[in-house]
Formats: C-alpha cells, sequence, structure tokens
C-alpha cells in the first residue's frame, strides 16, 4: 500500500519525504488556505520535494470552469493530479480530464455508490473519507471494505485512496482490506514511530552495551 501525506506545508513534507517512505500527496482547499504565499508555487515545491503524485483540486463547482482550472493546475507539474469532487459536474469533468491525458482524483466520497461512475470515467484514484465518517458515528472503515470488494469483483483500475485518517490504527485496516493508498496527515504518520516499548527497548539495548564496554575496558 503506497502512503501519502495530507498536506500542503512544506516543513511537514520536509520532514517526512527523506524517511523514503512517502509516495504522493494530496492537499484540499482548506489545506492550501492555511498556508502563505502563491498556491502555484507551493504546489510545484511540493511535486519538486516527493516526486509522486500531488492532488490539486479545483474550487470551480461547474464542468467548464473544473475544465479551465483542471487543465491550467496540470500545467504546473508533469506530478500534479486533478482533483474533483464526486459531482455530476465532477464526475463529467473527470471524463474529460482523463480522456486529455490527465490524472484525476475524485474526492469527497462518503458510499460506495461513486465506485462504478469513478471507474467510467477512468478516474486515477477515488478517495473515500473515512474520519468525516467515524466522526457521525458511522464506520468509515466498512466503506473502505465495501469498495474494496466491488472494486475486486470487477477488476477496476480505479485505485482506492483512503483519505480523512485520524489515527495510524486507519493504515492498518486500509492495509488490511487491500486498499491501493492510505494518505494521512503529518501527525499520523508520526504517531506510526511512537511505541513505549521500542523506546524502552532502545534505552536497555543501549545501557546494556555501554555497561559491556566499561567491563571488557
Ligand atoms: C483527502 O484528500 C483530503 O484532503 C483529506 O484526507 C480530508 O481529511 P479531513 O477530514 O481530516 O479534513
Amino acid at each position: 500500500m503506497k502512503l501519502f501525506i495530507d498536506s500542503g506545508n512544506l516543513k511537514e513534507i520536509e520532514a517526512l519525504v527523506p524517511l523514503g517512505i512517502i509516495d504522493g500527496i494530496t492537499t484540499n482547499p482548506s489545506l492550501l488556505a492555511k498556508e502563505p504565499g502563491d498556491y502555484r508555487e507551493l504546489l510545484k515545491r511540493i511535486c519538486d520535494i516527493v516526486q509522486g503524485p500531488t492532488s490539486a483540486e479545483v474550487v470551480a463547482t461547474d464542468v467548464d470552469g473544473m475544465l479551465r482550472e483542471g487543465r491550467e493546475l496540470a500545467k504546473i507539474d508533469k506530478h500534479i493530479v486533478v482533483k474533483v469532487p464526486f459531482t455530476k459536474a465532477g464526475v463529467q469533468a473527470c471524463k474529460t480530464l482523463t480522456s486529455e491525458g490527465h490524472r484525476v482524483n475524485v474526492t469527497l466520497v462518503f458510499s460506495a455508490t461513486p465506485a462504478l461512475p469513478a471507474h467510467k470515467v477512468r478516474a486515477t484514484y477515488v478517495s473515500p473519507f473515512v474520519g468525516r465518517l467515524d466522526d457521525i458515528a458511522t464506520s468509515g472503515m466498512n466503506l473502505i471494505s465495501d469498495i474494496v470488494q466491488i472494486f475486486d469483483n470487477y477488476d477496476f483500475t480505479t485505485e482506492i485512496l483512503v483519505a480523512s485518517t485520524r489515527g495510524p490504527i486507519h493504515i492498518v485496516d486500509a492495509a488490511r482490506m487491500g486498499a491501493d493508498i492510505c494518505t494521512c496527515p503529518a501527525s499520523v504518520i508520526e504517531a506510526m514511530f511512537k511505541h513505549p516499548l521500542t523506546d524502552i527497548g532502545l534505552e536497555r539495548f543501549l545501557k546494556d552495551w555501554e555497561k559491556a564496554q566499561t567491563v571488557k575496558a
């Protein structure tokens, strides 16, 4: 399973990419709105750092506007993936953009019904939001399981990108269910590296090593 960072923050991205475990980035208008400067320059810098798929979302809600914005976003860098919401306009724009050779991420997916339309318009990714479903007492992970089953039934090539993750358990569940990608805020990726037994174990190894060196000396 590929791991993406869900962020538009350069510091977060620069800190995690050198680990060698990051395959791409997802952004959205809320994330980019928090960052200073021109969003196009920011997206370009992100693409240069990550050298992998970087989703950038349109803000137009009509087909023509989405196409105009999508084509402009795609010009920023070869790694840009145009993100469109799962609306009728978004699906129609996806069909045109993919037929022009652009990659498209269909986002804001909260049920399994978008699976078929997303595949038909050749979406590169479909992004179900697990955390926002959990927030309203509905299992986000059940949705992933349903979509994985539907895609497997028909060998759909659209990749399932698990979004709106809230903790490392979402990464484990997404991988267990066979999702293609999990995108996480930097804090969730940082949390993967936190286990008290690792810290205690490392401390003990180092102490034992140090003690042995003193005895041998
Ligand atoms: C995904 O592409 C979205 O940017 C993101 O995962 C939304 O997450 P949120 O529900 O934490 O805002």
